[in-house]
């Protein structure tokens, strides 16, 4: 309850950094670590971009083996204070404040990020991707959401300069999907609904089989 509280306070305070109302939920967290696939052979490198109170966290944490490892990078220093506090005893993960734009990236088998791009201007997202995109290892996967309808409202509430910019940064994004995406699929069961994207730097990963699932279907990026 207490980080739901911390996650609304913040949310009033820095409403286009935050970008979400609530953390993602249980379907949501599970739709973007779906491509975290165990290897038990050797150990994985995982980076999760904009972890805010931790949602997604914890589900990558519970697949996470003995040798894996992973970074955390996050804006908000009360947000990454949390996150310092609840992994404190746990090796595995590094966890950094600041903006992804300025961090040095290592090399990951698996991004989950959770940054909202819909806000970003066109410069922004596609820095952004390029770094993520470029740090991941052969095989590697990267998974990030938008809310279902998100465009079409930010589409009719944009006005003046911001409208350009809106438009712009929403076009960045379409062509990123339309290189990289391997899947999307919708998660109804979260506040509000999300599309969650798959993608993968040039060519499908190693296991871009669709993998069953009752609560998302697959639509088009
Ligand atoms: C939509 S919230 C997602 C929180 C969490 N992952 C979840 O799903 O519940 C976006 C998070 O990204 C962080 N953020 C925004 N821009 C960022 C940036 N450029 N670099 C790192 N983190 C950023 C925000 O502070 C916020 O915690």
């Amino acid at each position: 309850m207490a980080e739901v509280t911390l996650f609304l306070r913040e949310y009033a305070k820095t409403r286009q950094d935050v970008g979400a109302i609530a953390p993602s939920s249980a379907r949501l967290c599970r739709a973007l670590t779906r491509y975290m696939i165990p290897n038990p052979g050797r150990s994985r490198a995982v980076l999760e971009v904009g972890p805010g109170t931790g949602a997604v966290t914890r589900y990558i944490t519970d697949s996470l083996g003995r040798l894996d490892t992973v970074d955390l990078i996050e804006a908000n220093p009360r947000f990454a204070d949390l996150l310092r506090q609840t992994y404190a005893d746990d090796p595995r993960l590094r966890i950094r404040t600041g903006l992804i734009q300025e961090q040095e990236l290592g090399s990951y088998d698996t991004i989950v990020c959770g940054l909202p791009f819909a806000n970003f201007d066109a410069r922004t997202t596609e820095e952004i991707f390029d770094r993520l995109l470029g740090s991941l290892r052969p095989g590697g996967t990267m998974s990030f959401f938008g809310y279902v309808g998100g465009e079409t409202i930010r589409r009719a509430f944009a006005d003046g300069v911001d409208r350009e910019r809106t438009l712009a940064g929403l076009g960045a994004l379409r062509r990123i999907l339309r290189r990289h995406t391997f899947r999307t699929e919708t998660v109804l069961g979260n506040l509000p609904p999300a599309r969650v994207h798959h993608l993968a730097p040039v060519s499908p990963p190693a296991h871009s089989e669709p993998v069953p699932t009752c609560d998302c279907r697959n639509t088009s990026p």
